[in-house]
């Protein structure tokens, strides 16, 4: 990137009063108190950025950061300059080795009678962990799961990372650990560079996710019900309360005996107290084994209360408070949140969920069936089967309710069943022209099948009911995604669906 010539100067940011208020929302919008203590490198970072802008003060940097007419524009633009993408083909050979020798044969043993695999690497960078998975999968287990329904999905929260995954065109130096001869049977080369060949790309699927900002399991970000988690290399710049309180996250969006592999040197194996521990030659996984949790929790002498285990939408908060920055509460919910179930030994039961769209404000709004709640949490844990039943009966107690249909459109989704997926999304709009979700799914639906002028229409659709909500509101049934996120992640898809 290329500085303006009137940047502001690194001492002059330093300086600035407004400088503690947009270092805490960088660490609050990331997670990455890594820049807790890295006040220069952060400043030269903003000076460049400040530049580019023709802004010389943190206040005005601010305001554009949250301007309303380009949301979440600029701080993608940030995000890509502070965020490292340190990544390479097969990194961590015994890592690889684990999931070849112990981890895909487990999954496509148990998962046989289902044909279905689902792998999330969360914090892909610009993509060869999920390609070097795929590589793995179509190379050494291609005849077993002919005819499945495979997703490896990459995750980031780097736009400028997953365009480059979406591509993927890699320079020499991503292949540093990777034999020429396979390099070379996977990659086509165009000029200097190397291109994946379609056949790894097809199961390989690459989408925005802020682990901070996003909470999950949450089937409606298709973040659920993973067979193996693989996130290496991105909890390292996080606060130890913000690893804290993503690893309950990571299990349960693990199916029950799925997979998490962090990177070799990361952290403290305590914290991965409620998985069960397997050892590998060079690797630690974790494993979540729902009865090994229940035995650890009463082998553990006279527990101290524990501190409540926060979903990730909570991380802010505490993050503020570190960083002394004050955090305006939270916009109070139009639903009543999603309960989690993390945290407490006995889950509460959940508040009934509504179906009173916020943007639909008609009072005669079709009352969500019974056993929704109970729908919502078997598909957040990858129980696919039991979820699709109780959706099933849902529709049959209440067959004009448009949340049931919303569901079951994700449930077809997950099944690999597109046309009955955009026939119950079509069904949802049907009975509820206002109900912003399935618009947008409709939208990410359509520009996966190419079809962008139907994709452009959805997702404005969305921009339209979404017009006179505040920035802070929650979009219904939507767990935490608030009017002013939706508006940014449409935004977004627009411009990749090609709106000028
Ligand atoms: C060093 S790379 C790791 C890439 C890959 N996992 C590996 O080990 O080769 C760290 C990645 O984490 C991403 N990241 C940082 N903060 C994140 C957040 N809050 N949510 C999602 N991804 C994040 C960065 O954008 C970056 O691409």
């Amino acid at each position: 990137m290329t500085a303006g010539a009137a940047d502001p100067c690194v001492a002059e940011i330093l300086g600035d009063p407004a400088f503690a208020r947009l270092k805490g929302l960088v660490i609050e919008t990331t997670g990455m108190a890594f820049y807790r203590d890295k006040d220069e490198d952060l400043a030269r970072i903003l000076s460049a950025r400040m530049g580019c802008l023709g802004l010389s003060t943190c206040f005005e940097y601010l305001v554009q950061l949250q301007n309303p007419a380009t949301p979440g524009a600029e701080m993608d633009e940030l995000v890509a300059e502070l965020t490292i993408g340190e990544t390479y083909f097969f990194r961590h050979k015994e890592q690889f080795d684990a999931l070849r020798e112990v981890i895909l044969p487990d999954v496509i043993e148990r998962n046989t009678p289902f044909k279905r695999l689902r792998i999330w690497s969360a914090g892909c960078a610009t993509g060869p962990e999920p390609y070097s998975i795929a590589i793995m999968l179509e190379r050494e287990f291609g005849r077993l799961i002919e005819g499945w329904n495979v997703t490896i999905l990459g995750t980031d929260i780097n736009q400028k990372f997953l365009n480059r995954a979406r591509d993927g065109r890699y320079d020499e130096w991503a292949f540093r650990v990777m034999p020429e001869t396979l390099r070379t049977q996977c990659f086509e080369p165009v000029g200097r560079q190397w291109q994946i060949r379609p056949q790894f790309k097809r199961f390989v699927r690459f989408q925005y996710h802020n682990l901070i900002a996003n909470p999950f399991p949450s089937i409606i970000d298709n973040i659920a019900g993973f067979d193996v988690i693989i996130c290496r290399n991105v909890i390292i710049y996080f606060s130890k309360e913000t690893v804290e309180a993503l690893v309950p996250c990571f299990r349960e969006t693990l199916t029950e005996g799925g997979w998490l592999i962090m990177g070799h040197s990361e952290p403290n194996q305590d914290l991965f107290r409620d998985f069960r521990t397997v050892n590998t030659p060079g690797a630690v996984l974790y494993r979540r084994d729902d009865g090994h949790s229940r035995r650890n929790a009463a082998a553990r002498p006279s527990p101290p209360p524990p501190p409540p285990m926060l979903p990730a939408s909570s991380v802010l908060p505490k993050l503020a408070k570190l960083t002394g920055t004050a955090v305006p509460p939270p916009p109070p919910p139009l639903l009543p949140p999603r309960p989690s179930s993390l945290g407490s030994a006995k889950p509460k039961p959940r508040a009934k969920i509504k179906a009173q769209p916020l943007f639909s404000p008609q009072p005669d709004s079709p009352p969500v069936a019974d056993g929704m709640e109970e729908m919502r949490r078997l598909a957040d844990s990858g129980q696919w089967e039991a979820a699709t039943a109780a959706c099933d009966k849902a529709i049959t107690a209440t067959p004009l309710n448009p949340v049931a249909h919303f569901y079951r459109a994700m449930l077809f989704e997950q099944a690999g069943d597109l046309e009955e997926c955009e026939k119950s999304l079509r069904r949802a709009i049907y009975l509820d022209r206002r109900f912003v979700l399935p618009h947008y799914h409709l939208g990410l639906f359509l520009s996966r099948r190419d079809d962008p002028v139907g994709a452009r229409r959805s997702f404005r659709n969305v921009l339209t009911l979404l017009e006179c909500a505040a920035d802070d509101q929650l979009v219904v049934q939507g767990d935490s995604i608030t009017a002013g996120k939706m508006r940014e992640a449409v935004a977004m898809h627009l411009k990749l669906v090609g709106e000028a």
